[in-house]
């Protein structure tokens, strides 16, 4: 009896103890060099024989090129890492930025790791183990790396009872939540504004409301075996992460229709185009995420049955801040003189395409009221002119034929390009032109006789 008392006394000590041990784990900037690389496993471990079509379908997402893609590379080299080193407020990032991008390389305390030329474990960017050892969040709000994680032995999934013979599996109703995803997709800046809130955009659309999650368009499901020699399931996680680098994904995304307010005109009549454009494909903001760097824009051109072509700037509705959603010349991203010991620095014009577009974005500022692209440079947002998950918006084209109209057919046509960066950065920086590319999102013709 007091032996089996003493065991009970010990085994409960032995809870507590672990719960405690739990509750310590480290999260967010607190965890920098807590763990060793060697805690977590390499993905060609999980990849080449068991879970093939995983590994490989990862090795194609932005995933497991969080830390070496170009740009990725370039922005935290070039700007981020010495703007860190100079201004105490920002100090935090020269290893935050890897809470998320390198998760191994920031828990092992590698700061700042090795260049990705240089084939150090960083490389492994966001790995299988990373995210299949995560078992919560700590706080009220997942953002800023705040995942609890924990390395080991138990690997973490989606399914009840699953052997293999390499791990213990167990299952984690964790990882199939949004919140999961939420821990890198909401990022809070050195100032305190939220400079990503991709999770946060959800939570307050339509989506999240209907039990529609990110792994449902961004992990779809589909029938197949989870790793070799394993059972077959209906509804294998795919493990896409396709999103602004996928053309595919970005095309469709908003859908645009135009009509005139009248079919028939003369040369000196004023005419009126209508486009209406909706958010039919994401669940969150478009553009979302790296908002500071993407650019998504409306151009509206046409052309008369003679073949000249007109451009027509969109019409001034006269929000606050509207001027930042329309093309101009003007210059911005001083801020990045700073990292680049340009004191003085005249920045880079703050977009380059057609004078007049109308740009669906929300503009950066650093504390001296410039945009800026350094996210963590960020103290206030400007106005949010982007498209809400399932958002309609109405632009409107005033033109005024000119004299030498040719008679004829005079044809209008409305097109939706986006960009992941915006193009002067990307060439002061010399950031590859992938980066640039311009995609397609939709487009739209209609049109007007114009008679003599
Ligand atoms: C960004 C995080 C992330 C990364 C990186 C990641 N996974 Fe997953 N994985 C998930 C999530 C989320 C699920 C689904 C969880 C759910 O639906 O409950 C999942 C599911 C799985 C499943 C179960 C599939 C099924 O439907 O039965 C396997 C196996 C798996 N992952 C292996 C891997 C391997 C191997 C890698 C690396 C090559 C990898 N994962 C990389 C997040 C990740
Ligand atoms: C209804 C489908 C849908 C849901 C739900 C959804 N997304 Fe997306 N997501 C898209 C589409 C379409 C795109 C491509 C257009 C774009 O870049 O916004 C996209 C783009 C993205 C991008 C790329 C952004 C960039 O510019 O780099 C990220 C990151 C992303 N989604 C994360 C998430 C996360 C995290 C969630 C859940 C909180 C989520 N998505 C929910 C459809 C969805
Ligand atoms: C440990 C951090 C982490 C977690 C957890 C995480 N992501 Fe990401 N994700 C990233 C990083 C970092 C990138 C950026 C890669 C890059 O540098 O472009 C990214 C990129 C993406 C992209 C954009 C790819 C593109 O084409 O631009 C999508 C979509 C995405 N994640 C979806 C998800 C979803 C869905 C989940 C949850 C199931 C999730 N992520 C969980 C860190 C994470
Ligand atoms: C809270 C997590 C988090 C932190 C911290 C973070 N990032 Fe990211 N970063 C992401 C995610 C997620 C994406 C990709 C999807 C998107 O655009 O939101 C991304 C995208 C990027 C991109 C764009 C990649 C592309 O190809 O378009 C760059 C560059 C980048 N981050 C650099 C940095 C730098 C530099 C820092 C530190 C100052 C940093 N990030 C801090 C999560 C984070």
């Amino acid at each position: 009896m007091k032996n089996k008392l003493v065991i009970l006394f010990v085994l409960w000590a032995l809870l507590l103890f672990m719960g405690a041990a739990g509750s310590e784990i480290k999260v967010g900037d607190d965890a920098h060099g807590t763990r060793k690389y060697k805690d977590f496993e390499k993905p060609q471990v999980c990849g080449i024989s068991c879970h093939t079509d995983i590994y490989q379908q990862w090795t194609q997402a932005m995933m497991s090129q969080a830390y070496t893609h170009h740009w990725d590379e370039i922005e935290y080299f070039k700007l981020a890492v010495p703007h860190a080193e100079k201004d105490p407020i920002v100090a935090g990032v020269k290893a935050g930025c890897n809470g998320c991008h390198s998760p191994i390389a920031f828990l092992a305390g590698d700061t700042p790791p090795p260049e990705p030329g240089k084939n150090s474990r960083a490389n492994e960017s966001v790995s299988c183990d990373v995210c299949h050892t995560v078992t919560g969040f700590k706080g009220e709000v997942p953002h800023n790396f705040n995942f609890i994680s924990e390395p080991g032995k138990t690997k973490y999934g989606p399914r009840e009872g699953v052997k293999s013979p390499s791990h213990v599996t167990k299952k984690s109703d964790f990882l199939g939540t949004a919140d999961f995803c939420g821990v890198c997709h909401n990022e809070k800046s050195s100032y305190g504004v939220w400079v990503k809130s991709t999770h946060l955009e959800w939570q307050a659309g339509p989506y999240a409301e209907e039990g529609v999650k990110c792994h449902d368009c961004h992990m779809t499901y589909a029938p197949g075996i989870p790793a070799a020699m394993a059972k077959s399931y209906p509804d294998i996680r795919q493990h896409l992460f396709h999103g602004a680098h996928d053309p595919g994904k970005i095309a469709g995304t908003v859908e645009l229709r135009m009509h005139p307010d009248i079919r028939e005109a003369e040369p000196g009549d004023k005419i009126k185009f209508t486009v209406v454009l909706f958010n039919q494909k994401t669940g969150h903001k478009f553009p979302t995420g790296s908002v500071e760097d993407r650019i998504v824009w409306l151009h509206v051109e046409a052309k008369d049955s003679s073949g000249k072509v007109y451009h027509l700037p969109v019409d001034k509705k006269g929000f606050a801040g509207e001027e930042y959603t329309i093309a101009g010349d003007a210059l911005a991203y001083q801020d990045m003189g700073i990292a680049l010991d340009k004191p003085g620095f005249a920045g880079v014009r703050r977009e380059e395409v057609p004078m007049g577009d109308r740009i669906f974005r929300m503009p950066y500022f650093d504390p001296q009221g410039r945009m800026t692209i350094q996210q963590w440079n960020t103290k206030t947002l400007g106005v949010d002119y982007r498209f809400g998950p399932r958002e309609t918006k109405i632009e409107t084209f005033t033109f005024t034929l000119p004299d030498d109209t040719a008679p004829g057919f005079f044809t209008v046509t409305a097109v939706l390009n986006y960009r992941k960066l915006v193009k002067p950065v990307a060439d002061f920086l010399k950031v590859p032109a992938d980066e640039t590319e311009i995609v397609r999102v939709n487009s739209h013709s209609t049109g007007i006789e114009v008679f003599d």
